[in-house]
């Protein structure tokens, strides 16, 4: 991932009064939280949570390309959602298509790259057809990388990494010596990419529910109220706003 230039983008434009396109964080992830909460105070069944949450991603999006993010990675769907009714589990089984049918021309005028994390091969074959056909359609793609975390599980995640790392040290592929935390990174779904250096979780929850494990160690957090379907551009501005002020030190001084 490319470093910002905080000069250039304070030069190119100021989309919010006072704030300005510095400090960008490059690499944002997503806890989307509260859709069944926001539903059930409408009335509405949790589903419908679901569905409007599906039209706050595309508003995400929309905002990570206009603060010039680079990778927005999304909770999508955890391992740990199978336990859900059937009913709901197939229901955002079926989303990603319906977004994708709703917003991938959009996706591709704004330039932005589909891509997953997580153990695809067990999703449902019309929901991997669906995603499949975007990653292949938005590969030249060079904006954003919208990256959803689908079937994703931080431990899961690790476990299968340390599978591979033991199969490659017995077929002598690697030393164990050689293993270091570079050397690991690149066994986990998120191989190449930076780790996250902004995780935001809405609904008022606080903690991490076995999101990106490894990769969060030094990210800055921030929590809002705010349930998912009524995130906001402005909520995303303030995240960043916030992130702006932050000062990171990886255990320095
Ligand atoms: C958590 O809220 C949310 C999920 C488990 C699903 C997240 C999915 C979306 C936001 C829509 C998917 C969009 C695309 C593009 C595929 P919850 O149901 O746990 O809420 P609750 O804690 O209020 O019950």
């Amino acid at each position: 991932m490319s470093i910002k230039l905080p000069f250039l983008k304070k030069k190119q434009k100021k989309p919010l009064n006072d704030f300005e396109l510095i400090n960008i964080p490059s690499h944002v992830a997503i806890i989307m939280d509260g859709n069944g909460r926001w539903a059930k105070k409408r009335g509405l069944p949790r589903i419908a949570g679901h569905k409007a949450g599906m039209d706050t991603v595309q508003t995400t999006v929309r905002a990570a390309v206009k603060y010039e993010v680079d990778v927005l990675t999304l909770f999508t769907f955890s391992t740990e959602n199978w336990k859900r009714p059937k009913l709901e589990v197939d229901f955002l089984m079926k989303l990603p298509k319906e977004f994708l049918h709703k917003y991938l021309p959009e996706l591709m005028e704004n330039n932005v790259r589909v891509e997953t994390i997580g153990d695809f091969d067990s999703l449902p074959a019309h929901t991997r057809e669906a995603v499949q056909h975007a990653k292949e359609q938005t590969k030249e793609n060079d904006g954003l990388l919208l990256n959803f975390a689908l079937n994703y599980g931080g431990r899961d995640e690790i476990i299968q990494a340390m599978k591979q790392i033991v199969t490659d040290v017995e077929q002598q592929q690697l030393s164990a010596e050689s293993l270091d935390e570079h050397v690991f990174a690149n066994y986990l779904y998120t191989k190449g990419l930076s780790d996250p250096d902004l995780l935001i979780r809405t609904s008022g929850e606080q903690r991490i529910s076995n999101f990106l494990l490894w990769q969060l160690a030094y990210s800055e957090f921030w929590f809002t109220e705010t349930y998912w379907p009524d995130f906001t551009e402005e909520k995303f501005v303030e995240a960043l706003q916030d992130y702006q002020l932050r000062k990171r030190r990886y255990g320095g001084l």
